[in-house]
């Protein structure tokens, strides 16, 4: 895990390339299978590869994210407000396994922040989402992963990363 700790970094540029139904699968199987207060399980996702849907996503935000429309995969990630109080937890969870899940895959993958965000035509991200993709009121939209084959590469990441003064031992 370690190694796919330093290896995954955030991939905005994605080369023409579909993302293979076993890959997606295994993708979505990752999404549910991380630990969840209660196991309550608040999750639910809504998988995008329609070009034109994907064009209309990247107006999300503010500035849009202009690298969602060429984007092969988006994976939004969902949680039932209602059903848990952990569910932004929960959700986040969810998504980083996606990440890490994409890493092991050979695949890029990046976080679209959508809570507390605006969108490009002034709505919030969430609502942007929301309209375009038919979201019911009792999910909020979380996040959306950006998920392909990275066209590039970038150095990773490396363990001078990590700080020693960030931990503390028995006592602050
Ligand atoms: C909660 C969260 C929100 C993020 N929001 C965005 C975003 O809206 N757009 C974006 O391009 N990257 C976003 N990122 C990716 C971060 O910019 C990225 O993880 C960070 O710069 C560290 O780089 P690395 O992922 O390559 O290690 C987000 C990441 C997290 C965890």
């Amino acid at each position: 895990m370690l190694e796919t700790l330093l290896t995954r970094r955030s991939c905005r540029k994605f080369i023409d390339k579909a993302v293979e139904a076993e890959k997606k699968e295994k993708l979505l199987q990752a999404a549910q299978l991380g630990p969840t207060g209660r196991t309550i399980r608040p999750w639910e996702f809504v998988v995008i590869e329609n070009k034109e849907t994907l064009q209309k996503l990247g107006d999300c935000r503010k500035p849009n994210q202009p690298f969602l429309p060429e984007t092969p995969l988006a994976i939004v990630v969902l949680a039932n407000t209602q059903a848990t109080d952990t569910w932004i937890e929960d959700a986040a969870i969810a998504a980083v396994i996606i990440q890490l899940e994409a890493e092991k895959l050979g695949l890029g993958s990046c976080w679209v922040q959508i809570r507390l965000r605006e969108s490009n035509q002034g709505l919030s991200s969430e609502e942007h989402v929301r309209k375009l993709l038919g979201i019911p009121e009792h999910l909020a939209v979380l996040s959306i992963i950006a998920v392909g084959y990275p066209a590039g590469t970038k150095p990773a990441h490396t363990l001078a990363e990590v700080e020693q003064a960030k931990i503390h031992t028995e006592t602050y």
